[in-house]
C-alpha cells in the first residue's frame, strides 16, 4: 500500500501546529498505516520533530519558495493525498484589523489578499502534479484544503469592520470555488474545500477574545482534532463546500 502523504502549509502555526501533531501521531496511534507529513513553516522556526515529519520552509507571498518546497517534495514523493493551508494574516506587529473605512491602507489590504487569498491559488497551481496522482484509499478523495474564516461569508456579514481580512477570506473562498469546478473537470476525486476553524485560541485571535465565551473559545487541538474528522468524511460531490469545524455548511 502506497504511503498516505500529507501536506500542511504554516505547520508552526496555532492551528497549524496542532493538525501536524495530530497527523504525525497517526501512525503512532495506530489509526493509520506508514503516514507521511510534509509541513513548512515561515518566521516561526519548528520546535519539534518526529520520523514521518518532513519540515520545508515556504513564503507564501513568494511563488518561487512555492515552486521550490514543491520541488523539494517531489523528490521524496510521487504523490500527495491531503493538502490543509494553515496560514493566514489578520494583524501584524504593527497593524490591526481595520475598524472603520478611514484605517484602510493599500500595503495592509494587499498583503491580506497576498496570503489570505492568492496564496492558496498559487499553492494549487504547483501541487497539482502531486495531487493528481494520490491514490484513492477506500473511495476517499483527495483534498485541497483551506482554513478560511466565517468573516469572509458576504451574507453573514452583520457587523462590519475588519475590510481587508474579511475581503481577503471573500477573495479566497471565491477562489476555492473556481478551482473546485476547474478541478473537478479534469481530476477524478478531488474535493476542495474552505474551512472555518471556530475561535481558536492562537495569536492571531488573542487580541479578540475578550467577548469570547470560555466554551466558544477552542483550543487548537480541539479546533485541529474537528477540522481532520470533517475532512475525512469529505467526498469528491462536495468539493466547493464552504463548511465550518462541525461539518455544518456556511453560506456564501
Ligand atoms: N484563530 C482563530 O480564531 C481563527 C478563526 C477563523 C479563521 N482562522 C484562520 O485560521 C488560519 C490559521 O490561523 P491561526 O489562528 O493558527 O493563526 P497563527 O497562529 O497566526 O498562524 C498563522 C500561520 O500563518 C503563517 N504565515 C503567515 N504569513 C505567511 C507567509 N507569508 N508565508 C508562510 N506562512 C505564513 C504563520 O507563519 P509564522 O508563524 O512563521 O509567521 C503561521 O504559521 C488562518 O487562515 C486564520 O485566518 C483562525
Amino acid at each position: 500500500m502506497n504511503a498516505k502523504i500529507y501536506l500542511v502549509i504554516g505547520g508552526t502555526g496555532g492551528i497549524g501546529k496542532a493538525i501536524v501533531e495530530q497527523l504525525v501521531n497517526k501512525t503512532a496511534n495506530h489509526t493509520e498505516k506508514n503516514t507521511h507529513v510534509f509541513a513548512t513553516y515561515y518566521k516561526n522556526v519548528p520546535d519539534f520533530e518526529a520520523d514521518n515529519l518532513h519540515w520545508l520552509p515556504m513564503d507564501i507571498c513568494d511563488e518561487q519558495s512555492i515552486k521550490q518546497a514543491v520541488e523539494t517534495i517531489a523528490q521524496q514523493t510521487d504523490h500527495i493525498n491531503w493538502v490543509i493551508n494553515c496560514a493566514g494574516l489578520l494583524h501584524s506587529g504593527t497593524q490591526q484589523p481595520e475598524k472603520a473605512l478611514r484605517q484602510v491602507e493599500t500595503d495592509f489590504f494587499l498583503k491580506n489578499m497576498q496570503v489570505n487569498a492568492l496564496a492558496s491559488l498559487l499553492i494549487a497551481k504547483h501541487i497539482r502534479p502531486l495531487l493528481a496522482k494520490a491514490e484513492r484509499s477506500n473511495d476517499k478523495p483527495a483534498i485541497f484544503a483551506t482554513i478560511s474564516a466565517r468573516v469572509g461569508s458576504i451574507s453573514d456579514n452583520q457587523l462590519g469592520g475588519w475590510y481587508s481580512y474579511r475581503m481577503s477570506k471573500a477573495a479566497l473562498n471565491m477562489g476555492m470555488k473556481n478551482l473546485s469546478i476547474e478541478w473537478s473537470r479534469s481530476l477524478k476525486d478531488m474535493c476542495v474545500v474552505v474551512m472555518q476553524p471556530g475561535t481558536v485560541n492562537t495569536q492571531l485571535s488573542a487580541p479578540f477574545q475578550s467577548n469570547v465565551a470560555d466554551e466558544q473559545l477552542f483550543s487548537p487541538a480541539y479546533s485541529a482534532e474537528c477540522l481532520l474528522e470533517v475532512l475525512s468524511k469529505m467526498n469528491a460531490s462536495q468539493s466547493g463546500s464552504f463548511v465550518d469545524w462541525a461539518g455544518e455548511s456556511i453560506p456564501w
